[in-house]
């Protein structure tokens, strides 16, 4: 028997396959994997993750499926998940 990783959801962020596993964000699925950077800065291409980890600083935001603004540390990675960097 074997025993599970936690990790049974795949996902894309900017083109690259990752797991996570069900209930967890996409930034805890990401920074799991290793990922610490999720967009950079407007003017100055700034590297972002995660700041609060709440809602509130929106320094995560990506885009989920083609939604944009959608803020990393509060929405749940979902199988075949395609997210990219906010511009
Ligand atoms: S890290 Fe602040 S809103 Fe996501």
């Amino acid at each position: 028997m074997s025993e599970s990783t936690g990790a049974d959801l795949s996902f894309t962020f900017n083109g690259d396959c990752y797991e996570g596993a069900p209930g967890q964000s996409i930034a805890a699925a990401l920074m799991a994997s290793g990922v610490r950077e999720l967009r950079t800065t407007r003017f100055h291409k700034e590297p972002r993750l995660i700041f609060c980890g709440i809602g509130v600083c929106f320094d995560c935001v990506v885009v989920v499926n083609g939604v944009a603004n959608q803020r990393a540390c509060l929405v749940e990675i979902n199988q075949g998940d395609e997210i990219v960097s906010s511009k």
